[in-house]
């Protein structure tokens, strides 16, 4: 059910070092595709980042939350938001 997913759900900040298997992150990405957006700001691309310099330039611009440089790959999300559309 539905309901049980959201009560279980929860923030996850630390990963072990596993590589994460192609055919996963392509169904990741495609779920990302998919998914719905305010505004109409369908993005644009998502970036793989999985080289750790990049993780970790990745973490220190979002106020320093180191975490994030630790999952053996990081997703960015590109929108372009002056081309926001009201329904
Ligand atoms: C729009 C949005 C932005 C968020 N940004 C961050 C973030 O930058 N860093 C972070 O650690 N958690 C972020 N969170 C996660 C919340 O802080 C998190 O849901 C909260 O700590 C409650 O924990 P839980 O998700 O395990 O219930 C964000 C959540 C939302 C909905």
């Amino acid at each position: 059910m539905m309901i049980e997913s959201i009560r279980h759900r929860r923030s996850i900040r630390k990963y072990l070092p596993t590589p994460v298997e192609e055919e996963k992150l392509q169904a990741v990405l495609e779920a990302a595709r998919l998914a719905p957006s305010g505004e109409q700001q369908t993005a644009l691309g998502f970036i793989v980042v999985k080289e750790e310099a990049g993780r970790v330039a990745l973490a220190e611009a979002t106020r320093k939350q180191m975490w994030i440089a630790e999952a053996p790959i990081v997703i960015v999300a590109v929108a372009d938001v002056e081309a926001a559309v009201w329904m």
